[in-house]
């Protein structure tokens, strides 16, 4: 059954058509004006709209162009009470799915119209499935973005699957590293061989090297038996070694052996085994730093990055930002079975100006975090983290060391603004604790309601 938003400054004609389509099943909203219906589309998702056209502060029309542009899937139904040739053009050219007159038929004539989009909507959900489950195989538009940054990276990923060279990505953590790497393999002409990924920051260099190339029985104490090793394993594949720029100086001149002349040699053998491996990593550290440190040796760059892709932090495409906030609010919501529909103007507008130093994972977790705690139908700024929701703000250092007395951090601490974020983070605390009854709140930090008003407004609390 279909969301339905109904449009008209008709009270009456409104309750006719929720009364009407409550009972075949649908979900009804309401909206008594254009722009009523504007903060409905704003934050809510529609599978059909029917509006008016004539309305005191909007017409139809305008209302259509600015469904086409928040929510462009949705179906949309004008009716007019005096129909003109010059409405109906406009309304076909602004894209109107159906244009209905109102007359005694009226009802029967929209009801006739939701049936058919209702029907529509089935067959193109079903698509939908089928094209998502086609997507969830080719991997690339699980990496959601419609920014130019972004599109760059995608034309980049099409562009380079198919050729067998390799790749360096890089990128702040949380910017889809990881399913860049995937979304290439799955491109490629070797997208039904392994995939294999390895962190090669999470092992110690001598078990790196046994799991990267396997070892014999025999090699060291513990090796009872030959084992194959992940180049191996990924013969034929794609190995994505993440975290590159951990790797130690003598894995480094292993690997770059490795990629020199594509042979591995386990541990403990003789014998060289030739693979056709191809190789993608990837790394959060900026390596030519490393480079210059003489932390990462510039020959194994050099061959790891014949290509570079750099994925851009959110920051700097935050017109992605809705969108993707969009998508994790869908996933958790069916995943958490909770009705929470949209993202309130003010909460996304919080999460468009935030910085987001963890990237796509925190918004995420961040989206994860809201529906689980909203108890309403839309994401509110209430239950975004504070550093969100207090633009400005950020978490409290940690205050006292061991030994109970003031800690400094090594780089020293900016004292005046240390307090003023102890100030905020005790109102906020006051507030929770008393139901946010602000009375009650001034007496919990025992100061008088003045005060504590003049704290409130100090930072932004309301
Ligand atoms: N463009 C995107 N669209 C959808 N989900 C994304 C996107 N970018 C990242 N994600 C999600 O964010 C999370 C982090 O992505 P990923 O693991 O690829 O990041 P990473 O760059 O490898 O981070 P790290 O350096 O910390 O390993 C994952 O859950 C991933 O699905
Ligand atoms: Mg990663």
């Amino acid at each position: 059954m279909a969301h339905l938003l109904i449009v008209d400054d008709e009270r009456s004609i409104c309750e006719l058509l929720e009364i009407t389509f409550r009972k075949e099943g649908h979900r009804v909203e309401v909206a008594l004006s254009g722009e009523a219906a504007r903060r409905k589309l704003q934050s809510g998702i529609y599978d059909i709209v029917i509006s008016d056209i004539h309305m005191p502060d909007s017409t139809g029309v305008e209302l259509l162009q600015y469904c086409k542009e928040v929510s462009p899937s949705s179906y949309f139904l004008l009716i007019t009470g005096v129909p003109t040739i010059e409405t109906a053009i406009a309304a076909i050219n602004a894209g109107a799915d159906r244009y209905v007159i109102k007359d005694h038929d009226l009802v029967d004539q929209l009801r006739r119209a939701v049936r058919q989009v209702d029907e529509t909507l089935r067959l193109k959900t079903e698509a939908g499935y089928l094209r998502r489950e086609l997507r969830r195989l080719t991997g690339l538009d699980n990496i959601i973005g419609h920014s130019a940054k972004m599109r760059a990276v995608f034309d980049m990923i099409v562009t380079v699957a198919p050729q067998t060279s390799r790749i360096l990505i890089t990128g702040e953590t949380g910017t889809g590293k990881e399913l860049v790497a995937r979304a290439i393999h799955d491109h490629s002409a070797r997208s039904k061989q392994a995939f294999i990924t390895i962190n090669c920051g999470a092992f110690p260099e001598t078990l790196l090297e046994s799991e990267l190339f396997g070892y014999v029985k025999g090699a060291f104490t513990g090796a009872n038996e030959n084992r194959e090793g992940l180049f191996k394993a990924a013969d034929g594949g794609t190995i994505f070694l993440d975290e590159i720029g951990n790797m130690t100086l003598t894995m480094q001149v292993k690997l770059f052996r490795v990629l020199q002349e594509n042979k591995v040699r386990p541990v403990g053998s003789n014998e060289e085994s030739e693979i056709d491996v191809r190789v993608i990593a990837a790394t959060n550290m900026d390596l030519e730093q490393a480079i210059e440190a003489g932390e990462f040796r510039e020959d194994l760059f050099y061959r790891l990055s014949v290509i570079p892709i750099q994925l851009p932090p959110l920051r700097e495409r935050r017109e992605d930002i809705p969108i993707l906030a969009r998508a994790f609010l869908e996933r958790f919501r069916k995943s958490m079975e909770k009705p929470v529909e949209g993202i309130s103007p003010e909460a996304m507008s919080l999460l468009e100006s935030y910085d987001w130093p963890g990237n796509v994972r925190e918004l995420e977790n961040t989206m994860e975090r809201s529906v689980a705690l909203e108890s309403g139908t839309i994401i509110t700024p209430a239950v975004l983290p504070e550093k969100i929701r207090i633009p400005g703000s950020r978490d409290l250092p940690e205050l006292t060391g061991t030994n109970g007395a003031p800690l400094i951090p090594e780089a020293g601490l900016d004292l005046e603004r240390t307090i003023q974020d102890l100030e905020k983070a005790y109102i906020m605390a006051a507030l929770d604790a008393c139901e946010g009854v602000g009375t009650r709140a001034a007496e919990l930090l025992k100061m008088t309601y003045r005060s504590f008003r003049h704290y409130s407004k100090k930072y932004n609390i309301r």
